[in-house]
């Protein structure tokens, strides 16, 4: 799947079964519109364009790897957990192998690298699971370990994983790990889950967020600034020298956007009250 396509996938609905979707509609529809055109009138963050080829390699990898399939169906069966379903664990998975894959060894074997792009995967397929419930990184670690007992992974694989679900809340204290290998798969899957804090925060997640809540978007407006201080505080946060490189450059994209946003549904809002 090309970028583009990778960048717009649609968040799946469905109107029946377990899946608690959450529906777009009336303002919040038109924001999340106006976000995304908004999104296509900005160069995409730079890491797509400069790490093309792994970025493509992880993502072929995620999309063909059926153990990757399998995980996803867990996570499928569960819905959307406020903004944080299916769009957003792949795109936090496939970010987080390209990670792994630029950050690790180059002379790694085959084996090494394949095995260390599965573990990244599931563990951003996993990393929300409990995104629902309060403290939801150690929750979610704990739920993972559970689920991963039934996948064929090594005992220091799942433990790796688990390690990395624990530590990827922001602004939390972070547990160091002692294993180079664990220490970069637990900030890679950070990262790429802060990578999420650029356009992607106002193309899908907000929204997504918001909506079951009912809030009106004029209250939205209102704490707008707020919210922008928030996203700013995230970019010295990146842990992996990847992510340091380019992680400000998502965060600058989707501030960019977060401000004609506002300032475009200010000035709607504003000739909506004036008109007679
Ligand atoms: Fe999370
Ligand atoms: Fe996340």
């Amino acid at each position: 799947m090309p970028y583009s396509e990778y960048w717009w996938v649609t968040i799946e609905r469905d109107e029946c079964g377990r899946k608690e979707e959450i529906l777009l509609e009336g303002e919040y529809l038109e924001a999340q519109e106006i976000s995304k055109r908004l999104a296509s009138e900005i160069e995409p963050p730079l890491f797509y364009t400069d790490k093309k080829e792994e970025f493509e390699e992880s993502r072929r990898a995620f999309e063909s790897d059926p153990v990757v399939s399998r995980a996803l169906a867990i996570v499928e069966e569960r819905g959307d957990v406020l903004g944080h379903g299916l769009s957003h664990v792949r795109k936090v998975a496939v970010d987080a192998g390209a990670l792994v894959l630029i950050e690790m060894d180059r002379d790694a074997c085959d084996e090494k690298r394949r095995r260390a792009l599965l573990l990244a995967h599931l563990a951003g397929v996993l990393h929300d699971i409990r995104r629902e419930q309060p403290e939801h990184a150690q929750r979610g670690a704990d739920e993972a370990e559970v689920i991963l007992r039934d996948f064929d992974l090594q005992e220091s694989e799942r433990e790796a994983i688990v390690k990395a679900i624990r530590n990827h809340e922001a602004f939390k204290p972070t547990v160091p790990l002692g294993d180079p290998c664990q220490q970069l798969l637990s900030d890679a899957l950070y990262d790429a889950d802060k990578f999420r804090w650029g356009p992607d925060n106002f193309t899908e997640t907000v929204w997504l967020m918001v909506a079951p809540f009912k809030v009106p978007l004029t209250a939205l407006l209102g704490h707008f600034d707020t919210s922008l201080e928030g996203i700013v505080r995230i970019k010295d946060t990146f842990r992996t020298p990847t992510g340091r490189e380019y992680g400000p450059d998502f965060i600058a994209k989707g501030l960019q956007i977060g401000e004609r946003l506002h300032s475009e549904l200010t000035k709607t809002y504003e000739a909506r009250q004036d008109a007679p």
